[in-house]
């Protein structure tokens, strides 16, 4: 029998620490209006020192595995998304399998920087469908706070740290866009992007770190136009119409960038889940900290449509539609 992968759980988390425009104005030639309006960013959530990647998606994990009773040891794969792993190997996926307990099954990571979560989600999607796991577990997770230039206010005013984390589950495939589960992902790469948005740094180039670096005018572009083209690509694969969609859940990247999307859709700005006001760039922890937050408030419920999108780094974009 066909299987399809019904969302079971969510779970977040933010590092304690706020830091606010006017902290970034304070050392930098920037303000808080400049920010907020080219932006929608009013804070960011940055990790404390120590604080790495695998911590907050341990978090993350482990707060949506106990919404739904179940722990590390009930899941047979994880799927972790991150630009900013703890380490250059091995995968932060298998630092979290440990911590959670979990000593079977496939635990790996996914580097599509801010799209992360949307191929993450697919990946761990097909090995549901294909009956290769039964429970996985999706996690978004970064602490871009550790790549940012922070004499760079082109970017360092963009981004903040944080995780989101969901738990798939195999149910029956009973076909059609009415019944619940993912109905479809789609992913997309231009690898002749490459230097419009980057890291100056790696194991094999400096050896370092490095820093990101962005031409933020051509990366808007390019995801305005790129995403409308998933999200019509997600909605025809399903022969649905954007007024079936309950609820947008975008990358948070610029809210001009999530105003179009919204606008294009057809979309009432209520209908749209936003975060970047609070939470700027998470980079690929964005999209599931917005589903955690707008499914634990009671926004998203079961059986509605739910839109995902994301463009990042490569270029990557995708978009996946989900019957929650
Ligand atoms: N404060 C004040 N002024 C600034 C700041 C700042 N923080 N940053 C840039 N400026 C200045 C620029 O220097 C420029 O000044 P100039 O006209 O004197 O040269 C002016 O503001 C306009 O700069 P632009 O880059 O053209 O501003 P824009 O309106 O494009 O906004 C932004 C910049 C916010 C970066 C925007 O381009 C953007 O959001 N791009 C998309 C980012 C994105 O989607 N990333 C996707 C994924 S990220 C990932 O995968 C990791």
């Amino acid at each position: 029998m066909p299987f399809r992968s019904l969302v079971r759980a969510c779970g977040a988390y933010l590092p304690q620490r706020v830091m606010t425009n006017d902290e970034l104005a304070a050392r930098l030639d920037t303000s808080n209006d400049w920010i907020v309006q080219r932006t929608g960013i009013r804070q960011r959530h940055i990790a404390a020192d120590g604080e790495t990647t695998s911590d907050l998606a341990t978090v993350a994990a482990e707060r949506a595995l106990a919404s739904i009773g179940m722990t590390g040891a009930d899941l047979d794969l994880i799927v972790l998304a991150t630009a900013t792993p703890d380490h250059t190997f091995p995968a932060t996926a298998a630092k979290v399998q440990a911590r959670l307990g979990m000593r079977r099954g496939a635990a790996f990571d996914v580097q599509a920087v801010c799209t992360g979560f949307i191929y993450a989600l697919s990946v761990a999607d097909n090995a549901i469908r294909t009956g290769q796991a039964k429970r996985a577990l999706v996690i978004g997770a970064e602490t871009f706070s550790r790549i940012l230039d922070w004499n760079d206010r082109g970017t360092c005013v963009l981004f903040g740290d944080g995780a989101g984390a969901l738990v798939l589950e195999a149910v029956p495939d009973e076909g059609g866009s009415a019944a619940r589960g993912v109905l479809s992902t789609h992913l997309h790469s231009d690898g002749t992007g490459y230097e419009l948005l980057y890291v100056d740094g790696g194991p094999s180039t400096s050896g370092v770190a490095g820093h990101v670096r962005m031409e933020g005018h051509e990366i808007f572009r390019h995801a305005v136009q790129r995403l409308a083209e998933v999200v019509d690509e997600a909605l025809t694969a399903n022969r649905l119409k954007a007024d079936a969609v309950d609820w947008l859940v975008p990358h948070q990247a610029n809210r001009r960038i999530i105003d179009a999307m919204g606008k294009r859709l057809g979309l009432p700005p209520e209908k749209v889940v936003i975060t970047i006001d609070r939470h700027a760039n998470t980079s690929a922890a964005s999209v599931p900290l917005a589903l955690a937050e707008a499914s634990a408030d009671g926004r998203i419920r079961a059986g509605q449509l739910v839109l995902m999108e994301a463009m990042g780094g490569g270029l990557t974009w995708g978009a996946a539609l989900v019957r929650w």
